[in-house]
């Protein structure tokens, strides 16, 4: 028999496809540059939010959104990749799709970072480029426009691959719990808590990131 179990509750799914949306936006306002630029910064600070957010997610949001529920070390790893893995280890992030997404959020970070360093020698520069040295600039603008850049399109490729493989060889819709939250699993296992009480908590700490982001921008400029 089939269980129904809630894997992703509503703020993760959200995260996730806002996500995705502001990184596309990055992409398209980056490259046109000029006056699109005003609004790839807010973008930017957007995503930094969504980013805070999500790692208090990791520890107060739903079960399967938690670190400790993904964080594997590297003998999980391998019993996954011989097929041996508990079955509890591929409900959520299975053990190796788990470092692929720390892998994300830890480039994305960096993206922002960067970004925040970053000046096009033309009109915009990012808050905190006018309190680092000229150097550090000229580090952060060719982490930005070059390296950073490549590794994210490049992981991103990867992690859309990884999706159509699991869809294929192994049958398993992945993107269809990231869109209305459950799986069907052979096993009973805890569900996510996706309730009232855990979305309006969800709610007030994306607030508060946001608001330490905005406060931050302000403070810098
Ligand atoms: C800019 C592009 C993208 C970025 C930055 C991105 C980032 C992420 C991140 C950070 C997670 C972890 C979610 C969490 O635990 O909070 C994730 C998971 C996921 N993403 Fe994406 N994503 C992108 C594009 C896509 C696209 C286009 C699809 C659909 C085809 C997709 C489908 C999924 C699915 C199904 C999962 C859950 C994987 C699993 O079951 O382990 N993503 N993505
Ligand atoms: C994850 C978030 C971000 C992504 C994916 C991203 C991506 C990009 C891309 C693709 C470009 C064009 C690079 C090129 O010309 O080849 C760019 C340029 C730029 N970005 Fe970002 N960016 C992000 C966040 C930020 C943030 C937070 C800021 C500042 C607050 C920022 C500031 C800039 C600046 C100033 C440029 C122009 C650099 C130049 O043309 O010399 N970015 N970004």
């Amino acid at each position: 028999m089939a269980h129904k179990i809630r894997v992703w509750d509503l703020p993760t799914r959200i995260f996730h496809w806002l996500l995705v949306l502001s990184i596309f936006a990055q992409f398209i306002t980056g490259n046109v540059g000029g006056d699109a630029l005003t609004w790839h910064l807010r973008t930017g600070y957007f995503i930094l939010s969504l980013l805070l957010f999500r790692l208090l997610w990791g520890f107060v949001g739903g079960h399967w959104s938690r670190f400790s529920s993904f964080v594997r070390g590297p003998r999980t790893v391998l019993a996954y990749l011989r097929g041996q893995a508990a079955f509890e280890d591929s409900v959520g992030h299975n053990p190796l799709g788990a470092g692929s997404v720390l892998l994300m959020l830890l480039l994305l970070g960096m993206q922002v970072a960067s970004g925040l360093m970053s000046d096009d020698e033309i009109a915009t520069a990012g808050p905190l480029a006018q309190h680092v040295s000229s150097a550090m600039v000229g580090l952060a603008t060719h982490y930005h426009k070059a390296t950073g850049k490549l590794m994210l399109v490049a992981l991103v490729l990867l992690h859309v691959a990884a999706i159509v493989f699991y869809r294929a060889k192994k049958k398993q819709n992945l993107v269809s719990a990231m869109l209305h939250g459950d799986k069907e699993l052979s096993q009973p296992v805890h569900a996510s808590r996706d309730d009232g009480k855990s979305r309006t908590l969800a709610v007030l700490l994306f607030a508060a990131c946001a608001a330490v982001v905005l406060l931050g921008v302000k403070f810098a400029g």
